[in-house]
């Protein structure tokens, strides 16, 4: 059992979560993440660790309301207790000075480049960050991000903003006033990671991608999150998360994460009529 400290929207359908896990909190790296379970029914699903704090005990991750889990996790308060939430899973990201390095975010993956964020401008790297948001009021941790990177730039279709712009665009438009920038890294969903690889692809510069397939236990061992990199059969879970964007079989990874997705909407829709009856 783990103790919820804290459970708070941060901006529509997405959500902060804080845990009390001293164990994981103690040991985790950037990159890595938790397996947790809602309630004792439901299933394992993997999230990002967004942030740590190893006196308080405490583990942060931040997640989109997206199917039964997630918007199960998403009615939990502070002092609940979930069943299992297991740490840190996965191999941490490589942290070493590159120089300079672009981080490019979107939805929980804002959230979850922070800690490379800050680990990357710790080890001395030139850190410019891209956030990218569909409108300003799906804007969070802006501030955080600007207090551990050289540059923040906002890729929004949004006036208010003052930009029309999807991640892809503002990569590009950042590669080509740039001088020399020695390595990327995308998170968010697969699609912005898979358009974020192609933005780097023409300048060769090596792009990170920290993938989110299915993965049922995270140790390697039920093969649900198989994915082909470089040619080679690998498993996200203990290979990764992060693998070279441009070394992916993107079309694999897209058809099976859709792999169960009738059942998923199904799923939503029974538990819906449990708690909207
Ligand atoms: C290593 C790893 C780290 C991850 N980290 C995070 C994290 O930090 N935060 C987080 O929110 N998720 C993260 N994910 C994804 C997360 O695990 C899934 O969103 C979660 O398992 C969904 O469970 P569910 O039961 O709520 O939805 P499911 O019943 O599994 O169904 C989700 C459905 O929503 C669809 N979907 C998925 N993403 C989106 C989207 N962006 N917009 C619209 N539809 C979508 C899927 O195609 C699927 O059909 C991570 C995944 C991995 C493998
Ligand atoms: S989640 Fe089972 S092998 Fe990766």
């Amino acid at each position: 059992m783990a103790r919820i400290l804290d459970r708070r929207r941060l901006v529509p359908n997405l959500h902060l979560i804080e845990v009390h896990a001293p164990e994981v909190a103690r040991k985790c790296r950037p990159g890595q993440f938790v397996i947790l379970m809602a309630d004792e029914r439901g299933e394992r699903i993997p999230l990002s660790i967004a942030d740590w704090d190893a006196k308080r005990g405490s583990v942060t991750s931040v997640f989109l309301a997206v199917g039964t889990t997630t918007h199960k996790l998403a009615q939990l308060q502070a002092g609940d207790e979930i069943p299992v939430y297991v740490g840190p899973l996965g191999r941490p990201s490589e942290i070493e000075n590159f120089g300079t390095v672009l981080l490019a975010g979107g939805c929980f993956g804002i959230g979850a480049i922070y800690p490379l964020a800050r680990a990357l401008k710790k080890a001395g790297n030139r850190v410019l960050t891209v956030i990218d948001v569909k409108a300003n009021y799906l804007l969070y941790w802006e501030e955080k991000l600007r207090a551990v990177s050289d540059r923040v730039f906002v890729a929004a279709r949004d006036f208010a903003l003052n930009s029309e712009q999807y991640v892809p665009a503002k990569i590009t438009e950042i590669l080509a006033a740039e001088p020399k920038v020695d390595r990327a890294i995308a998170i968010g969903c697969t699609y912005l990671m898979y358009t974020c690889a192609m933005a780097t692809k023409p300048r060769g510069i090596k792009t990170i991608v920290s993938l989110n397939p299915i993965m049922v236990d995270g140790t390697g061992m039920c093969g649900a999150c198989r994915c082909t990199a470089a040619g080679r059969t690998r498993f996200a879970c203990v290979d990764g998360p992060d693998f070279d964007g441009h070394e992916l079989d993107w079309d694999e990874l897209f058809k099976r994460r859709k792999s169960y997705f009738e059942d998923e909407i199904r799923s939503l829709c029974q538990w819906e009529r449990t708690i909207f009856p």
